[in-house]
C-alpha cells in the first residue's frame, strides 16, 4: 500500500475543487429561486431537479477534495475530474453556448474545474515520478563500488561519506543501496539499529 502525501499542490487541488463547489452551492440556490414562482408543471419539477442535482454535484466534488483529493488519491482524482467535467459541460452546452449567459461570471465555474484539474494532475504525476524515481545510472555507473546509485533520494536522509563514496572500502551504499535494502545477495540492513551494525562491522 503506497503511502499517499498531503503537498502543497494537493492542497492547492483541493481548495479549487470546494471553490468550485461552493459556486455549484450558489448555483443551486439561484435555480432553486428561478422554480419558485413557476406554476406547478413539468417545468417547475424540472427546474428543482436541476436544482437539486447542481446541490448533488456539489456536495460530492467537496466531499472528494477534502478527503481525498488532499492526500493525491487516484479514486478522488478520476471521480472528481469525471464529476466537474459532466458537472460543467452541460453549463457550456446548454447555457452558455447558446448565450442565455454572459460568459464572465459563467465561466468562473469552469475556470476552477481547470484549475482544480491542473493543479490535481500535477501532484499526481510528481508523486508518480517519484515513487518510479528520476535518475537513471548507466551499467558502469551502477557497478562502481565506490559511488553509491541513488534511484530515490527522497527515500533515505542524507547519506554519510562511507555510505556514498566509501572511504579506504568501498561505499557501503553500493551493496546495500543507500536505503539499506539491498541487493538480493547482500544484507537488508534498513532499519537495523546502529549499535548493531557497528559491532557487525568490527567483527568482519
Ligand atoms: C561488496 C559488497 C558490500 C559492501 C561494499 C558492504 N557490504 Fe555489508 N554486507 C555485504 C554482504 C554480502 C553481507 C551479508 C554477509 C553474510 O550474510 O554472510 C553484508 C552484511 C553486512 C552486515 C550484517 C547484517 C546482518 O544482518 O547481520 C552489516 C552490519 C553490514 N554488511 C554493514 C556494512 C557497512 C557499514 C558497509 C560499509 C562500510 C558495508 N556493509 C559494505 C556486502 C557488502
Amino acid at each position: 500500500m503506497t503511502r499517499r502525501r498531503i503537498t502543497a499542490l494537493t492542497i492547492v487541488g483541493a481548495a479549487c475543487y470546494a471553490a468550485w463547489d461552493c459556486l455549484h452551492l450558489l448555483a443551486a440556490y439561484n435555480v432553486y429561486l428561478v422554480g419558485v414562482p413557476l406554476e406547478p408543471s413539468m417545468v417547475k419539477g424540472r427546474v428543482f431537479q436541476d436544482a437539486w442535482n447542481l446541490l448533488f454535484f456539489g456536495a460530492t466534488a467537496i466531499s472528494v477534495a477534502l478527503t481525498l483529493n488532499i492526500r493525491n488519491s487516484r479514486w478522488g482524482y478520476w471521480i472528481n475530474l469525471w464529476v466537474t467535467s459532466l458537472a460543467d459541460s452541460g453549463l457550456i452546452f446548454f447555457v452558455l453556448i447558446p448565450g442565455y449567459w454572459s460568459w464572465w461570471p459563467g465561466l468562473a465555474g469552469p475556470v476552477l474545474w481547470g484549475l482544480g484539474f491542473t493543479f490535481t494532475t500535477l501532484a499526481y504525476v510528481r508523486e508518480k515520478l517519484v515513487r518510479c524515481g528520476t535518475r537513471s545510472y548507466t551499467q558502469e555507473q551502477i557497478d562502481d563500488s565506490k559511488n553509491s546509485p541513488d534511484w530515490f533520494p527522497h527515500m533515505h536522509p542524507p547519506m554519510p561519506s562511507v555510505v556514498a563514496q566509501g572511504t579506504a572500502t568501498f561505499a557501503c551504499g553500493s551493496c546495500h543501496l543507500p536505503t539499506g535494502t539491498g541487493h538480493d545477495e547482500s544484507a537488508y540492513l534498513a532499519s537495523i539499529p546502529a549499535p548493531y551494525i557497528v559491532n557487525q562491522t568490527a567483527k568482519l
